[in-house]
């Protein structure tokens, strides 16, 4: 009995550590023209709430933590990152159309009012991630603001 444990327990610590030489690729892009931060006007705080709380998952460029390259976490983290950008992804801002760049603008206010945004499993190991309710009205504010300008701007074109 004690040998069949010994076994196991010694290959499940092996198949750990093999898993280690299996992971994804890491989202490092530079911060390009194309990002939100150099297309439109984003005020410092709106930029740290979206730093702190967003980039992460929807734009090029991650802040990875060192326990975010253990297998299989990894992994996991990897997939939240390319489902994120896939529906968001802040660093190609200029290549989306007004109305794209509108309907996104209205569900970025929906998402974080809701709690829904960022993910709960991120607010839970980041904490400055939790955005309090004076820095979603701030997010808010700043959606409605860059949507109206943005249809004002299409309007007299
Ligand atoms: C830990 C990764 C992560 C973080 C951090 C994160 N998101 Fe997301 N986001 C996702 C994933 C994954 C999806 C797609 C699945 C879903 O909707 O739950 C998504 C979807 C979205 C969508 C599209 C929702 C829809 O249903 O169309 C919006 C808008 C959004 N996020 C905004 C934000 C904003 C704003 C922040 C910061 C306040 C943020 N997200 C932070 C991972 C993240």
């Amino acid at each position: 009995m004690r040998r069949i444990l010994r076994f196991l327990v010694i290959s499940l610590l092996l198949a750990f550590i093999v898993l280690q030489f299996f992971q994804p690729e890491k989202n490092n892009g530079e911060v390009s023209s194309n990002h939100i931060f150099n297309q439109e006007q984003v005020p410092e705080n709106i930029q740290n709430i979206l730093t702190t709380a967003c980039l992460d998952c929807h734009s090029n460029h991650t802040n990875y933590w060192w326990y975010n390259n253990i297998a299989p976490v990894s992994w996991m983290v990897n997939d939240h990152i390319s489902e994120g950008k896939s529906e968001l992804n802040f660093s190609e801002w200029a290549a989306m159309d007004i109305f794209e760049k509108i309907t996104i603008l209205e569900e970025i206010c929906q998402e974080t009012e809701r709690k829904s945004m960022p993910l709960k499993s991120y607010r839970t190991i980041h904490p400055k991630a939790k955005l309090s309710d004076e820095q979603i009205a701030e997010l808010c504010n700043w959606t409605t603001k860059l949507a109206e300008e943005l249809l004002a701007n299409a309007a007299s074109e």
